[in-house]
């Protein structure tokens, strides 16, 4: 069986940096599963079709051409459809439509499939909204990293600044309420902790701080779930 790691949390609760760490660290492979609802969130606006239009988004969903190349950077490359946007894949508009086309249960049903398929050997740190609750359900180790509203949307601007988005803070904090009310909202696999998740607050924590906890979980219990030890 390989083992998966899953991370959920609201947006700018640190799991894609996290994750990304945790992954590079263990030499598994990583599931941005926020980036598959964001590219198919794009492929929408390109190809003029409304986040609440099913059988037009069920269609996107399987022709979707998302591809994650090596770049120079720290961050994989993002192709969506041929189309280079690394860029404006992390973009408001982008979390915007993602959000929006994400509480529609056929969708997401449409993006099973995809996310699944990144459970390949020796193992798979996956991030997003469901990883723990419905996507990997049998995960050996489920947390949920979260954070107050206030720091993420600090982190969001820093991120969104330093890629050179326009972005206020008030601005952010609002958008940022707005998506944890939707995404935790919805009926279908809404934002909250699977029942057998730890729950860990970043508030007050530095990255370094959450990647050492996350790997020291991972440590205990791969004692008993695999015997694959880290750090040794
Ligand atoms: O993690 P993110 O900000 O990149 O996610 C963008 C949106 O995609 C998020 O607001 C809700 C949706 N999403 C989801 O519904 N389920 C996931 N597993 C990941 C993301």
């Amino acid at each position: 069986m390989i083992p998966v790691l899953a991370i959920d949390g609201p947006s700018g609760s640190g799991k894609g940096a996290v994750g990304m760490a945790v992954a590079e660290r263990l030499g598994w492979h990583y599931l941005d599963s926020g980036a598959v609802y964001r590219a198919l969130g794009l492929a929408a606006i390109w190809a003029g079709v409304a986040c609440d239009d099913e059988a037009g988004l069920k269609r996107l969903a399987a022709e979707l051409d998302l591809r994650f190349v090596r770049s120079a950077g720290p961050e994989p490359a993002v192709f969506v459809n041929g189309r280079e946007c690394s860029v404006l894949l992390r973009g408001s508009e982008a979390a915007d439509a993602a959000s929006r086309l994400a509480v529609l249960s056929p969708v997401r049903q449409a993006l099973l499939d995809r996310q699944r398929a990144a459970r390949r050997p020796p193992g798979l740190v996956a991030d997003g909204r469901d990883m723990g609750s419905q996507v990997f359900p049998d995960a050996f180790l489920k947390v949920f990293l979260t954070a107050s509203p206030e720091v993420r949307a600090q982190r969001r601007y820093d991120q969104l600044k330093a890629k050179g988005f326009g972005v206020t803070l008030p601005q952010l904090i609002q958008e940022i309420r707005e998506r944890d009310e939707r995404d935790a909202g919805r009926a279908v696999a809404p934002l909250k902790p699977a029942q057998d998740a730890v729950v860990l607050d970043s508030s007050a924590l530095g990255l370094q701080d959450v990647i050492d906890r996350v790997l020291a979980m991972v440590n205990s219990r791969s004692q008993s779930s695999f015997p694959h030890r880290i750090g040794d």
